[in-house]
């Protein structure tokens, strides 16, 4: 299989509301996921930047949707966390609202890739995301993220519980994955690939 190469991803746009993001002309794939769970990193494996998106050992990092154009082939979108307690619910509601309106309302949006903490599967909130992913008609492809941080002893049975708890059909659908040690960064960028293509 011929892998994708990137050669000029940019920052194109940071936007919290509807009238701030770039044109619908480019098709899109989104990360959703729990704050701190490698959404950011994982955009900067794939594109092998170490900083292009900003990442935090601190949850709540990306607090607006940031449009990452690729090569005027694509967008990756990353879009801010939820889930994370330490924030007012004031707060985490303003978030939740442009996560929804993104989604709800993004003509040109192909897809949305679910980020999961590989160590501890889906939280409730994941859970919620993921129906309304499958609901949309989106391909349910389901990254588990610092697999780096889980031993070989454990993966076959980390691996088991998340099938479980998300009651994935196909095993394909998840794809453990590190931007440590960029495991599976090649099979990403194919499956993206192929998501552009069909
Ligand atoms: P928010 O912007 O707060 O929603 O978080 P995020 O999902 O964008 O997470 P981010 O990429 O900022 O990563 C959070 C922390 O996890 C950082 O300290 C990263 O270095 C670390 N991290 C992310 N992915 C991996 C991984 O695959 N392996 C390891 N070991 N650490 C990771
Ligand atoms: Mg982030």
């Amino acid at each position: 299989m011929i892998k994708m190469k990137i050669n000029n991803p940019s920052l194109e746009k940071i936007a919290v509301k509807k009238s701030q993001y770039p044109q619908a002309n480019l098709p899109e794939i989104a990360l959703a996921g729990r704050s701190n769970v490698g959404k950011s990193s994982f955009i900067n494996t794939l594109i092998n930047r170490k900083k292009l998106a900003r990442t935090s050992s601190q949850p709540g990092k990306t607090r607006t949707i940031n449009f990452y154009n690729i090569d005027d082939k694509f967008r990756l979108v990353d879009l801010p966390g939820y889930g994370y307690a330490k924030v007012s619910k004031a707060e985490r509601d303003k978030w939740a609202g442009y996560i929804n309106d993104y989604l709800d309302q993004r003509e040109n949006l192909l897809d949305v890739f679910l980020i999961i903490d590989f160590r501890h599967g889906p939280s409730e909130l994941d859970l919620v995301m993921y129906d309304y992913i499958l609901e949309s008609g989106f391909s349910g492809i389901v990254i588990a993220s610092k697999f780096d941080k889980v031993k070989k002893s454990q993966q076959e049975k980390n691996l088991k519980m998340i099938y479980e708890k998300l009651q994935l059909k196909d095993k394909s659908l998840l794809i453990p994955f590190s931007a440590e040690s960029k495991h599976n960064k090649d099979l990403v960028l194919n499956k993206i690939e192929e998501i552009l293509k069909a």
